[in-house]
């Protein structure tokens, strides 16, 4: 029997426990903008394995089931956002130049990216707009907000004669150059007033707010800011219960009680002690807290091989003491100012660590002034790993 809890299963809950509202809410403004009434962009943030990515999916899910093109893409450090944008629109124009009908504008609209491309020395993506003549004027300006808004703008008209509209999902937000970002927000602004049925949904860790800037202000009235978090216990304990349930499986309410308190109704760790509970559990159609205490440090040794170690393994010695010092100083939310201190140096003579450590994703900044993990419960990863190295 296939294990329920695997990621190899599809990776994807089979129902998003706890985020009814997030999932409601997001269907209601596509509605909203597809009868040409005016709604928020949407960005999603919260913590690492808090279930993000799987909640654009499913708005990726919900927009298509209204008619809508859907097009995704994962930012990394270092995305360009001007050549992602170019081809997030190239393959939605590409889809939507399908229908005969609306093969005269969707040439037009291939002008235009055309323009940008050339404008901002993009190669040509696929086919599409080879051999195209640049619709000169359109997206052209060399001013990235004017020019994304124009792409936007066109795009928007074609999916509105469509009879539908498109929905951009770009994961791992906070990896966007601030410049593009920036960007992004007023060229979305623009075509937002027009009420054309163009949506971002973005998901990040929670430093991208701080990322918009200036045009933090646009970003508030664009987008609705959800955050996602931890689960509640009954949440938690439903996303245990229904996959088993499925199975004809139960668990016994001292082992669920156990699991809830171990992973802090934190998705990505309820799935891997679910997943090995489940391999563990003799069964045949029972999971029992005895289950459950060996699964534990099967969970925690699988969570410290996989999620933990990717992140730590991607730092130098200087972040790894940084990271160290914040997990002695307690793991929460820790004054950057001691952290300093805790390692000999000056808040000034830190600060770089501290910033990159932010640019790559591994801690932020709740406030000015304050740092912590991205990753929840790192800071016990970290003991458990200074433990052993003592060992
Ligand atoms: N509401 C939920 N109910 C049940 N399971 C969930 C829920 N949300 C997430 N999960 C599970 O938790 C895991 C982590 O989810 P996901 O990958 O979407 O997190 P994320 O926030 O994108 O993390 P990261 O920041 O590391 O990319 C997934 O395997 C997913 O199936
Ligand atoms: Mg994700």
């Amino acid at each position: 029997m296939l294990n329920p809890y695997s990621p190899g299963a599809g990776n994807t809950p089979r129902s998003l426990v706890g985020r009814d509202a997030d999932l409601r809410a997001f269907e209601i403004a596509v509605r909203r903008i597809a009868s040409g009434r005016h709604d928020r962009s949407v960005i999603v943030t919260g913590l690492r394995g808090v279930g993000k990515t799987v909640l654009l999916r499913e708005y990726g899910r919900i927009a298509q089931g209204e008619g809508w093109i859907h097009e995704h893409v994962e930012a990394r450090e270092g995305t360009d956002f001007v050549r992602v944008a170019a081809e997030m629109v190239r393959r939605a124009v590409l889809r939507l130049s399908m229908t005969k009908r609306l093969a005269a504008q969707a040439g037009r609209v291939a002008g235009v990216l055309k323009a940008f491309q050339v404008r901002w020395n993009l190669p040509d993506g696929g086919d599409m707009t080879v051999g195209v003549d640049p619709l000169l004027g359109t997206a052209d300006s060399g001013l990235l907000d004017r020019d994304l808004a124009s792409l936007f703008n066109e795009t928007g008209q074609l999916a509105q004669n469509h009879g539908g509209g498109v929905l951009l999902t770009v994961d791992e937000m906070q990896f966007l150059p601030k410049d593009h970002f920036t960007a992004l927000i007023m060229g979305l602004h623009e075509v937002s007033q027009l009420n054309l049925p163009i949506v971002v949904a973005g998901a990040g860790l929670p430093s991208l707010l701080s990322l918009a800037g200036d045009a933090r202000s646009y970003a508030e009235r664009l987008f609705d800011f959800r955050t996602v978090g931890r689960l509640s216990p009954e949440g938690s304990a439903a996303a245990l219960v229904e996959p088993a349930d499925a199975e004809g499986v139960q668990w016994t309410v001292e082992a669920l009680d156990r699991i809830v308190e171990l992973t802090d109704g934190y998705p990505y760790f309820l799935q891997e002690f679910g997943k090995q509970a489940w391999t563990v559990a003799e069964g045949p159609d029972e999971i029992t807290e005895d289950d459950v205490d060996v699964a534990v440090p099967l969970a925690t040794e699988e969570l410290d091989r996989g999620f933990f170690r990717v992140r730590f393994d991607r730092t130098t010695d200087t972040e790894r003491a940084y990271l160290e010092a914040m997990a002695r100083a307690g793991g929460g939310e820790c004054a950057s100012g001691a952290v300093a201190r805790a390692l000999g140096k000056t808040t000034t003579g830190a600060a770089q660590t501290r910033d990159t450590l932010i640019r790559r994703g591994l801690c932020f900044s709740p406030r000015h002034g304050v740092i912590a993990f991205t990753v929840p419960m790192f800071d016990q990863y970290l003991r458990r790993r200074s433990e052993l190295r003592r060992g």
